[in-house]
């Protein structure tokens, strides 16, 4: 079956199902997918009743065994984070991040816009498995239909006695905080994001010490998880770690849904199935995106939201698992591919990812700060053909001043050399600094000779010719 229901919903793209197993997606096929009366009718709220029925400690082993893998771009098991907690240190919180701002990734808006009481449920269940007295629900400002909806939800629970004191008669009791962001990129790092229900400016925090799970929100041991990661729990507390651990591979189990953008025949949202769902699948396969737009060759594609080095046709067979990527030299990151056709013009596409970088840093540490806004204007003028040929070398100058060493890229694999996985080294505080250099890099080692072709050449005075 293929259906496309998002053409009925003026704030998303199409997204499309098919026979594959569905575990945060199955209800976005109905038009009243986000009210409790369909949640209900669809074994909502089933899963926290499950949860409830036995000891803490049992929901929580069983997400361990689970392995379900951080969907915000780290890709940590959610259960293992639940144990960092420091013991007997109350309160603890668990932070919601629906600040959902990476270049290309839209797939956390539809869970809430399509179903926010699957997402509540999952809060619950991490609440209740984890120990965690309250939850704050933190989504970004721009997505106020994801706002409205979740809100709404929130009332909805709240009335039918899901959330606050003494949920469903037992001991379990926890609040459910709503926060709007104001739309700054960062604010999705964790740490910058409890600075900002802190009420400070969204500026990430050193780690150490700041790891969240020991000193997080208000100096409490918290708990940050992104919305997909949570959406996954009402279905496994349903149907065990088992059934879970049967859909995809051993390291990365379960399904994840994937933001697709860019010069396809049918972009959208699809939930894939982990670890065994490949590239060519993806961009190709018949109830996926269907080929490239026009029949046109593919030039490349970022795998794993703006911030991933770029992978070209040579990497097509890679499939959605994060060690895979990693060594292909990228990472699947917040589950967003941007693809790129043969008519693409390489040096503006990596323009337009670098600029977004450069215009959201924080500015706390000198070589985002600068560096990103270096490669920008530097860029720039390549790009409008004022450039010459030594700001091609400048670049990856500038870009070794953000990100020293060796920077990953798909291209090592066809030099001989083998690529250097994320997380790299960096002299910048978060992400956001490499992520300014990450376009650059990947297109000018890529194609290289799009950008000279923009550049004049240098017209060196020879020495002599000063000194006379
Ligand atoms: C610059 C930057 C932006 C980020 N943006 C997001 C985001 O929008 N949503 C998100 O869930 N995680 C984002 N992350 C990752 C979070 O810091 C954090 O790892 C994640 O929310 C943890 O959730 P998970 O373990 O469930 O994946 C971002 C990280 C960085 C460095
Ligand atoms: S890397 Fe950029 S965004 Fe991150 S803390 Fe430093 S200046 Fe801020």
């Amino acid at each position: 079956m293929t259906s496309n229901p998002g053409g009925t919903w003026p704030h998303a793209p199409g997204y499309y199902t098919g026979d594959r197993p569905k575990i945060v997606t199955s209800r976005f096929e109905y038009e009243d997918s986000y009210t409790l009366q369909r949640y209900e009718a669809t074994d909502g709220y089933k899963g926290l009743r499950a949860a409830l029925s036995k000891p803490a400690a049992d929901v929580h082993e069983e997400v361990k065994n689970a392995t379900v893998l951080g969907r915000g771009g780290a890709g940590f098991p959610a259960g293992n984070k639940w144990g960092l907690t420091p013991q007997g240190v109350w309160p603890r919180y668990l932070v919601v991040n629906g600040d959902e701002s990476e270049p290309g990734t839209y797939k956390d808006r539809l869970l809430m816009e399509r179903d926010p009481h699957q997402l509540i449920e999952g809060c619950l269940i991490a609440c209740y498995a984890a120990g965690l007295s309250r939850c704050f629900l933190y989504i970004r400002g721009e997505m106020a239909l994801a706002q409205e909806r979740v809100a709404a939800a929130l009332n909805e629970a709240y009335a039918a006695g899901y959330v606050g004191k003494n949920i469903l008669g037992s001991k379990f009791s926890v609040d459910i905080v709503l926060h709007w962001g104001a739309g700054a990129y960062v604010v999705g790092e964790e740490t910058a994001l409890i600075e900002s229900l802190e009420g400070n400016r969204g500026m990430p925090r050193l780690k150490p010490p700041y790891f969240p799970a020991a000193i997080g929100l208000y100096g409490q041991p918290t708990i940050v998880n992104n919305v997909e990661t949570l959406a996954n729990l009402p279905w496994l507390a349903r149907n065990g770690a088992a059934a879970y651990t049967a859909i995809g591979t051993a390291t990365s189990p379960g399904t994840r849904m994937v933001a697709v953008s860019g010069h396809v025949k049918r972009p959208g949202v699809y939930e894939i199935i982990n670890g065994l769902t490949t590239f060519r699948d993806l961009l190709y396969g018949e109830e996926f995106c269907q080929g490239i737009r026009n029949d046109n060759e593919l030039k490349a594609f970022v795998p794993g939201g703006g911030s991933a080095p770029w992978f070209t046709e040579d990497q097509l067979d890679v499939a959605f698992e994060g060690p895979q990527a990693g060594a292909a030299g990228s990472m699947l990151g917040s589950g967003a591919v941007m693809v790129m056709d043969s008519t693409t013009d390489i040096p503006r596409a990596a323009l337009t990812l670098t600029r977004f970088y450069a215009h959201e840093s924080c500015g706390k540490c000198t070589p985002c700060r600068e560096g990103g806004t270096w490669l920008e204007r530097i860029l720039s003028r390549v790009v409008d053909g004022k450039g010459t040929d030594a700001d091609l070398d400048q670049l990856l100058e500038v870009g070794q001043s953000i990100c020293p060493g060796e920077f990953p890229h798909a291209s090592n694999a066809k030099l001989g050399i083998s690529a250097v996985p994320f997380p790299y080294r960096m002299n910048t505080i978060c992400f956001v600094g490499p992520s300014a250099y990450a376009p650059v890099h990947s297109a000018l080692t890529l194609f290289r000779s799009e950008f000279e072709a923009r550049v004049t050449k240098r017209n060196l005075i020879p020495v002599t010719a000063v000194s006379q």
